[in-house]
């Protein structure tokens, strides 16, 4: 039986089921606008819910900018929205594209116009940044060392296989993930792989630490922060199985509430959350087809990326343009568009990389080598989501890794 607790946004009472993230119960709810821009105050939405964008942050019991994708519900949480001028499901400063249809210079305008100079400043000054400061300082969170012989880098698919086969073999192995919950993607691509991450992840008997992110190798150290503390490993050996970015659409209204990755839309239609408005799915890319079957009849369309002219809405999606003049009413557009190998942390520790279709990838040799102590496994080096693919490109680094450590 589910544990059913309420938080408000705004005053607004929502439902949610005990350590679900907030975002997923305020999507839910309807409440798909959360957020705003830097600097034009844009509204923005939950787009990853995997901490990958900017879309869902918001001030949660006093502190500004919580990604509210990767906070769980325990109940009693105060939300509310920041930067939001007049209300935040209308976009009052839209009118700012009339004034100025090409954009604001804000570091030239008015400039030099005694008097109104000082009144554009401190209007720039107002609109700039996100949030406010929380209410009272928050206090020092601890650092510690933790031990470990291999750190994996990623609780997808590849990484869980990787540290799972290591844990198997005797190896003191630790999996970080800055995810909610470990599977990667897996929870966007259906049951059968959902099965398979549970089953990686008993495998290594908590050894796993969610929402904890590797922020870079100072020589030999890993920089870990979670949501307790900073942690620092010294592996003697890491793997980057930091799997892959979503795609974007480069098209006019691609920033709008409602715009969403494909792995997104699909793990909420797992949850039983579907748009009301119905969604088209964009591009071809592994999560497509996915995303198709868990939506059902609520999957409009599937279109290329190359027919879309324009995603239409002033506060949320409300349609997409079709460069042949027709125009689907939807409420969220799935982006499955290729993702794009996320490389940027196992180049940061000395790993070579080459550009794909799809964006950077890490180069390793066949066991998965791709630098002095380090490994990498899965799409972050450009490999396509395909689970068996996946889960063997993991263990075969592993078997390479027990054989370098013995
Ligand atoms: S960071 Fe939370 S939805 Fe993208």
């Amino acid at each position: 039986m589910r544990d059913r607790v309420s938080f408000t946004i705004d005053g607004r009472e929502i439902e949610a089921e005990r350590g679900e993230p907030l975002a997923v119960a305020l999507l839910a709810a309807g409440e798909g606008t959360l957020a705003r821009s830097p600097k034009l105050h844009r509204p923005r939405g939950p787009a990853c819910l995997r901490g990958d964008c900017d879309g869902c942050l918001a001030r949660v019991d006093g502190v500004p900018n919580v990604m509210t994708c990767l906070a769980d519900a325990h109940g009693g949480e105060v939300v509310e929205a920041q930067n939001v001028l007049g209300s935040r499901k209308v976009d009052l400063l839209r009118m700012t594209d009339w004034f100025f249809p090409k954009g604001i210079d804000h570091h030239h305008l008015m400039a030099g116009i005694p008097g109104v100079q000082n009144v554009m400043q401190t209007f720039a000054r107002q609109m700039a940044g996100i949030g406010k400061l929380p209410e009272r300082p928050a206090d020092p969170l601890p650092a510690a060392r933790i031990d470990c012989d291999v750190l994996v880098v990623g609780a997808g698919l590849a990484g869980l296989s990787c540290a799972a086969e290591l844990s198997r073999a005797g190896v003191s192995v630790l999996v970080v993930d800055d995810g909610h919950a470990p599977g990667g993607s897996a929870n966007a691509a259906g049951p059968d792989a959902m099965a398979e991450a549970e089953r990686l992840t008993a495998a290594l008997h908590g050894a796993i630490r969610s929402r904890t992110t590797c922020a870079g190798f100072y020589d030999r150290d890993a920089l870990l922060a979670g949501k307790a503390g900073a942690l620092i490993a010294t592996p003697k050996i890491a793997v980057a199985a930091t799997g892959a970015h979503d795609g974007v659409l480069l098209v006019a209204g691609n920033d709008l509430p409602g715009v969403m990755g494909a792995r997104a839309v699909a793990s909420l239609a797992h949850r039983g959350i579907v748009p009301s408005a119905g969604a088209v799915i964009v591009g071809s890319g592994p999560f497509a087809a996915p995303t198709e079957r868990a939506l059902g009849a609520r999957a409009l369309r599937r279109v290329s990326e190359s027919e879309v002219e324009a995603i239409e809405g002033s506060s949320r999606v409300e349609a997409v343009k079709l460069k042949s003049g027709e125009r689907i009413t939807c409420g969220v557009v799935a982006v499955a568009t290729p993702p794009a190998p996320s490389f940027e942390l196992a180049e940061q520790r000395g790993a070579k990389t080459t550009r794909t279709e799809s964006g950077f990838a890490v180069v390793t040799d066949d066991k998965g080598r791709a630098a002095e102590d380090l490994y990498a496994v899965g799409e972050a080096c450009g490999a396509p989501f395909d689970v068996a693919a996946l889960i063997e490109s993991g263990a075969r680094a592993a078997r390479a890794i027990t054989a370098a450590l013995a």
